[in-house]
């Protein structure tokens, strides 16, 4: 009779996943002769030595399996190769042999081989090594073939992509290109496009380079995945003995995945983008991608659906569409437009001309048949695209345009809003779409007269080029005089010029730190004048984190981040105890001098709601847009710069990164608190880790301060006590349910202001200062209430 101990001892050997028992056990090798049915699947065909790796059948489906390997502990057993992926086999009789012959090969229940490995030879065996790699090999040790040269969607450590392996999931797939950039692409049933790096910059300004021709990326032990085209994609849990992937998905991202080895599940520790709807053909044709966080497709107003459980396969009109092969132009007045803000499609453009007036812009879009909707935006003069094909749209409260849906005039598109959504209780203007009637005398121009980022500017003007770009980037860069000339600026624009300064230079162009112009906690700023006659702001940072290369990273990321309403860098130094940051200089001093210096000029309404605009946009655009998400930990007045027109331009971003900081992870936690009190969001002192809502909140300070033109820390009641956060979000409370905000408002306005506008602000304000992070709305929401109300009269002015 067996003793309760040794059954007690047999069920925990079987319990463990990593502990071989007769379920879960298989040889590491095998020789001609071997096979095992697909009827037999609860076994392995082979196990690494060491147990990591396990290889056999999978089941991909009801009664259809894969031949893969995968990871012995995760619970899932995803694959990290696959034999016959896409073409599963029968779930009875199937089975995968290794031959005399020397060919390892997988046949279906007819008999049909599916796969093979195409090998042959005497004395060959098959072995599943400790790295995952499935390697039939010749007696003398040496592999004839080997699954680490044949990758599916996945690569495992020290497994390379080459210029002759791309992993695909899909219609997308990431592979090195002709110029040796490694990139992504959505190759579609109607399009294909490359989406990653960003197609807005060049090879340079995505931090690559097209000058390494070994084209080979390889993700180490430590978690780091190292490209030979200047990529260092880093693991947020960077240290050896996990076990990690790197696996381009279904949804056209690429992760890197780590094991829990406790629980066997999969945790994502990186992401090639931070924004889903970067990747293309996320919505298909006529469709709307949005990020809000988590992706929302919507189909253009007069669209619908194709297949209602399907995305990809994009929306398709409700009317019937011209046939535009006959040559002939539509007659005249048989349409009208129908505005989307803030959105724009990539691509397709039909032309493309930068100084025209809406009408006329509207007028190019009528008389082309093939004209499906134009984009229309003012950068100082009207920036004009009719589209065709309406693909990769992207709707962004960043985006500095908006597109014009060509429907036919009696399509009636308000019964079906678009994109008309609020969120956590904050709306401005809550009405449907904008109809524009396709009549010359009720053309209205849209009154939005922001000045909108030169990068978005460009954007368009590249994207037409996308091709040529990649093509001949090399040809480009040997010969910049090549450039056409239309492209000329925005080519200059987007290459930037972020560079590595050395400390001579700086020291040169600041006259030796002569003329200070600032003073934070990161550092001092002086002012500078490069060898080329440009201004600079020149940072001196103190208290910097980690080694020559940490900084040379994380700068590179600063660098590559963009936004009208941020500050640029130009680039930073890195020399032994030296770390300095070069920035644009901008000219009219920050915020605070203009808000609380009594012995200075109001600044008037127009301004401060521009300001308020600009700096939600810009923190938006770290938040929720950036390519790294980037939290600011420092939001208050002395950080938010002006320029001559009064626009905003946030300082400082990014510098949290760069300070000391505790251990790793995925949560963020810094050593020592960034920020300045006033400022401060609850949960600082609670020393939980923070998000991106301490920036919110902070936010939510300044704006009031903005509003009121007074510093909130320096509030006192009648008898000159300190007014408590508490009984400020009460009055607040106040103002909001009575909507009387005029007595609120700085007095040296005089009334000069617009109460719609005035009373928007504060109850944004008040739903940022929240006590609960979780309660406060995003930068995306706040940008998208105040640019809605930023449709306003020109020159408001309140009367009573
Ligand atoms: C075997 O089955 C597969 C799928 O089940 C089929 O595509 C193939 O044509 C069959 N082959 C033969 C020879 O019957
Ligand atoms: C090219 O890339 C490979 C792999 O990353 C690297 O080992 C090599 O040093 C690079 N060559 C140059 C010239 O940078
Ligand atoms: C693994 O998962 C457990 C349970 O969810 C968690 O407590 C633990 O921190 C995880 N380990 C790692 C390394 O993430
Ligand atoms: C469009 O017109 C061309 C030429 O007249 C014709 O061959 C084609 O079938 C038409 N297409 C549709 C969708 O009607
Ligand atoms: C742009 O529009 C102007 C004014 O209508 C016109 O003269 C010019 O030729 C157009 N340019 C292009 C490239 O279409």
């Amino acid at each position: 009779m067996l003793g309760k101990s040794t059954c007690l001892a047999f069920l925990m050997i079987c319990l463990h996943p990593l502990l071989l028992c007769s379920a879960a056990s298989g040889p590491s090798q095998l020789g001609a002769g071997s096979a095992l049915s697909v009827e037999e699947h609860a076994r392995p065909f082979l196990v690494s030595p060491d147990a990591t790796f396990s290889c056999g059948f999978l089941e991909a489906g009801e009664n259809a399996f894969s031949f893969s390997v995968w990871y012995t502990g995760a619970a899932d057993k995803t694959a990290v190769w696959t034999a016959n992926p896409g073409a599963p086999v029968n779930g009875r009789g199937s089975r995968i042999t290794f031959r005399r012959d020397g060919g390892l090969a997988l046949a279906d229940a007819n008999g049909t081989a599916v796969w093979e490995s195409k090998t042959s030879g005497e004395g060959l065996a098959v072995s599943l090594l400790d790295s995952g790699n499935l390697v039939i090999s010749d007696p003398s040790g040496t592999a004839v073939w080997q699954s680490f040269d044949w990758p599916t969607d996945t690569l495992v450590p020290s497994q390379p992509l080459t210029k002759e392996t791309t992993l695909v999931a899909g219609y997308f797939s990431l592979y090195y290109d002709n110029d040796n950039v490694l990139r992504l692409r959505y190759d579609g049933p109607d399009t294909s496009s490359i989406y990653w790096p960003s197609p807005d910059y060049n090879v340079f300004g995505n931090g690559r380079t097209s000058y390494n021709s070994s084209r080979i990326g390889v993700l180490d032990d430590d978690g780091v995945f190292l490209s030979s085209d200047n990529l260092a994609a880093r693991a947020s849990d960077l240290g050896p003995s996990v076990k990690r992937r790197l696996t381009i998905e279904q949804d056209g991202n690429v992760r890197i995945h780590s094991l829990n080895a406790t629980t066997g599940g999969w945790t994502v520790t990186w992401a090639a983008m931070a924004q889903p709807c970067s990747v293309h053909g996320a919505c298909g044709q006529n469709a709307i991608c949005e990020y809000q966080p988590g992706l929302r497709c919507s189909c253009l107003p007069g669209y619908e659906m194709v297949d209602r459980k399907d995305w990809r396969r994009g929306c398709r009109p409700m009317f019937s569409v011209t046939n535009c092969s006959q040559g002939q132009a539509p007659p005249e007045g048989r349409f009208k437009f129908v505005k989307v803000a803030q959105t724009d499609f990539y691509g397709y453009d039909l032309g493309y001309n930068s100084s025209v007036t809406f009408e006329h812009c509207e007028k190019l879009c009528l008389e082309m048949c093939s004209c499906s909707a134009f984009s229309y935006r003012l950068t100082g003069t009207g920036v004009c695209y009719p589209k065709g094909t309406l693909f990769n749209g992207y709707t962004s409260p960043n985006f500095p345009g908006s597109i014009y849906i060509k429907l036919p005039i009696d399509f009636d598109a308000s019964a079906q809003p678009v994109a008309a959504h609020s969120s956590q209780g904050l709306a401005c203007n809550p009405d449907g779409p904008e109809i524009i009637q396709g009549s010359p005398d009720t053309f209205r121009r849209p009154r939005n007269n922001v000045k909108w980022s030169y990068l978005f500017a460009f954007a368009t003007v590249l994207g037409v080029v996308d091709v040529i770009f990649i093509a001949t980037s090399w040809w480009f860069l040997s010969s910049k005089q090549s450039i056409p000339s239309s492209l000329e600026a925005g080519y200059r624009m987007v290459t930037g010029q972020f560079r590595r300064f050395t400390y001579r230079e700086l020291k040169d162009a600041t006259g030796n730190f002569k003329e200070e112009i600032g003073r934070g906690g990161s550092g001092v700023v002086y002012r500078g004048v490069l060898d080329g006659g440009k201004v600079v702001a020149v940072k001196k940072l103190t208290n910097v984190a980690g080694g020559d290369e940490e900084f040379w990273a994380e700068v590179t990321v600063i660098g590559r981040i963009n936004h009208i309403n941020l500050v640029r860098i130009w680039g930073f130094c890195s020399q032994g105890k030296h770390k300095l940051l070069v920035y644009e200089y901008v000219e009219n001093e920050s915020l605070d001098r203009h808000l609380f210096d009594m012995n200075r000029t109001a600044l008037p309404w127009r301004e401060r709601y521009r300001i308020a605009l600009g700096t939600a946009r810009g923190l938006a655009y770290l938040h929720h847009e950036c390519l790294e998400w980037v939290i600011h930990c420092d939001v208050k007045p002395e950080n938010i710069l002006l320029t001559r027109e009064f626009d905003a331009k946030i300082a400082d971003f990014g510098l949290a990164k760069l300070s000391k900081r505790d251990g790793v992870g995925d949560s963020f936690q810094l050593s020592h608190m960034r920020g300045t009190t006033g400022y401060m969001a609850p949960e600082w002192a609670r020393n939980v880790p923070v998000d991106a809502k301490v920036d919110v909140y902070s936010y939510g300070i300044a704006l009031l301060e903005i509003v009121i033109g007074s510093r909130i820390s320096d509030q006192t009641t009648a008898g000159g006590e300190r007014l408590e956060m508490s009984q400020i979000a009460q009055a607040l409370r106040q103002v909001v349910d009575t909507g009387d905000v005029v007595p609120l408002v700085d007095g040296r306005l005089q009334g000069q202001l617009n109460p719609r506008q005035a009373l928007e602000m504060v109850r944004i304000s008040l739903s940022c200062m929240q006590e609960r992070s979780n309660d406060r709305p995003t930068m995306d929401d706040i940008a998208k209430v105040l640019t809605a109300c930023d449709d306003e009269d020109e020159h408001p002015a309140y009367r009573s």
